[in-house]
């Protein structure tokens, strides 16, 4: 039997379906809800309704394109957490009817390990035991992946994620909600010409929420003084906030291999997508010896093919959920 599960992602604000095939992406659907972006941020309240909206045409693109009629599916893997969970519940609901009338399992999956088994996606796959530093919206962490279902986090944030950073960055500098993608692209034209302290945390944990001060009042200042200095200067602004946040990410992933001695070095979740942190760990693993992997952009961000692949390796080990099954908005792994 060919195992083949439909998976389901609505933790944050975009809806996808996806149909994995025995580990292989067969289709990978994304609705990603514009609206938010009136609002600088995402509204859980806004999301909820737009899942409801979406999960259904979604869920019914990700079978056509893959070919597969719902009784083909042997099991549901969704997302359990940690997430909104207004958002999430729209999944769980919609994952828990769809097994229940099938009368096939449910899957419970969770959503980080779901962005470092994205690199399970495609070719070349990195070799256990790994690190992966996963870092998005929500989350910053540093783990050791000993197996595809066999993590631990070494290291986390204490505060801000990355992806926050460079949101709240955006926000400072009036540009369009999630910032991250934006602050990437004008860093390109820019230089890093602006010094953004180090914060000075011991061990393998991060932090930004300094960072996040002080290039507030660095602006402030600035503008004080000149008040088109954002206008003016506005690209070497995010060249140097963007090359901040990367060397912070880099110095400890740089730490962690040197104190774990593991040489297959990977990134994920939504802020991978960043090409100045491509491009360093890419130039940093030349000068250390190390294979690295980076998911396609598609596996970078939130995704349903990741959590069909984490329900794969669940279903072999049959490990399944109940109909009792409830969303989290927070879970230690
Ligand atoms: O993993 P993800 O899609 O959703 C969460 O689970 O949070 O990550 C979203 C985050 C946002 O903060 C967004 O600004 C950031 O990833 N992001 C980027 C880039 N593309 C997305 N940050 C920096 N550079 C990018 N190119
Ligand atoms: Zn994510």
């Amino acid at each position: 039997m060919a195992i083949t599960i439909l998976a389901i992602e609505s933790s944050c604000d975009d809806t996808s379906a996806a149909i994995v095939r025995e580990g292989v992406v067969l289709s990978n659907v994304l609705a990603s809800q514009e609206v938010h972006r009136d609002y600088g941020g995402v509204v859980p309240e806004i999301a909820s309704r737009a899942h409801q909206i979406h999960i259904v045409p979604v869920v019914d693109q990700a079978l056509r394109k893959a070919g597969i009629r719902p009784d083909e599916v042997h099991a549901v893997a969704f997302t359990k957490g940690p997430g909104l969970i207004g958002s999430l519940l729209v999944g769980v609901s919609f994952a828990k009817a769809f097994a229940l009338s099938l009368d096939i399992p449910l899957i419970e999956v969770h959503h980080l390990q779901a962005h470092v088994l994205a690199h399970f996606a495609e070719d070349p796959k990195p070799s256990f035991p790994f690190l992966c530093l996963t870092v998005s919206g929500g989350h910053t962490q540093i783990q050791i992946v000993r197996d595809y279902l066999d993590m631990e986090v070494i290291g986390r944030t204490i505060d801000d994620a990355a992806g926050e950073a460079f949101d709240k960055t955006g926000k400072m500098l009036n540009l369009e909600y999630p910032a991250g993608p934006v602050i990437d692209r004008l860093a390109a034209q820019g230089a890093a010409r602006f010094e953004f302290p180090e914060p000075q945390i011991p061990g393998l944990d991060f932090s930004f929420s300094g960072l996040k001060t002080s290039i507030l009042y660095f602006l402030k200042k600035q503008v004080q003084e000149s008040p088109e200095f954002i206008e003016q200067n506005l690209c070497d602004i995010c060249a140097s906030v963007q090359a901040r946040i990367v060397s912070i990410l880099m110095k400890k992933l740089l730490l962690a291999a040197r104190t774990t001695g593991i040489k297959d070095i990977a990134l994920a979740g939504g802020v991978a997508a960043n090409s100045g942190l491509r491009m360093a760990l890419d130039q940093e693993g030349k000068r250390q010896g190390w294979n690295t992997y980076i998911p396609r952009l598609e596996y970078c961000t939130d995704n349903a093919a990741m959590i069909g692949i984490a329900g794969y390796y669940k279903f072999q080990k049959g490990d399944f959920s109940t109909q009792e099954a409830a969303p989290v908005a927070r879970w230690e792994p």
